[in-house]
């Protein structure tokens, strides 16, 4: 854990290298990603890529997410951004900002932005590299992936699966060819 301390603008000092961020996000077909403060689907293979992309690394989360989850990642160096940033979280640092947020960091990059939909939107112009679960078929929801540029990405990477009850979906890794 860091205590580099932010400047109080909630700025990474002047002259700070900003660490390199990714996002990593499951995406239905519609764009859904997200229902009633949960996932919409259970599909345990995302879990797992999700877990070994971002071990070692910060990740970096909306308030709700934080919430979302039954406490603390292990292994990773928990970032919760938030209006109320005087409240603590046990298991997290909790900062004002996505800039605070990357100040903060203080594992070996890239940090990881994991969501929701709100932090995504706001990670997405700084972000290098995209890792999506791109679900084969589209889900109800209440939070959807932010639009984005197609045209600012290259896909590198696709592996299609098929998971026991028949949902298809892909591991696709894209990176930033332009913009940002
Ligand atoms: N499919 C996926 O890969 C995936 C990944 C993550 C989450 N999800 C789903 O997405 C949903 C949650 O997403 P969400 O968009 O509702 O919420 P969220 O982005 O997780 O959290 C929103 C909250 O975070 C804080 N926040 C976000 N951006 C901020 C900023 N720039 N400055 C200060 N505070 C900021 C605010 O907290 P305060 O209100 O406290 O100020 C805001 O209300 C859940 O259903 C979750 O399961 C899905």
């Amino acid at each position: 854990m860091s205590d580099r301390p932010a400047s109080p603008t909630g700025q990474p000092p002047a002259g700070a290298p900003v660490p390199e961020l990714a996002i990593v996000a499951a995406v239905a077909s519609n764009g859904v990603i997200g229902v009633a403060g949960g996932l919409p689907w259970r599909l345990p293979d995302d879990l797992r890529r999700f877990r070994a992309l971002t071990r070692g690394h910060a990740v970096i989360m909306g308030r709700r997410t934080w919430e979302s989850l039954r406490g603390p990642l292990p292994d990773r160096q928990n970032i919760v951004v938030t209006s109320r940033a005087d409240r603590a979280s046990a298991g997290a640092e909790v900062v004002a900002t996505l800039a605070e947020a990357l100040a903060r960091v203080a594992m070996p990059p890239p940090a990881f932005c994991i969501g929701g939909a709100e932090l995504y939107r706001e990670a997405l112009p700084r972000a290098r590299a995209l890792h999506l679960t791109e679900i084969g078929r589209p889900f109800d929801g209440d939070v959807s992936f932010p639009a984005f540029a197609r045209d600012e990405w290259r896909e590198v990477a696709r592996e299609s699966h098929v998971a026991s009850d028949g949902l298809r979906y892909a591991f696709v890794d894209y990176v930033r060819v332009r913009g940002a």
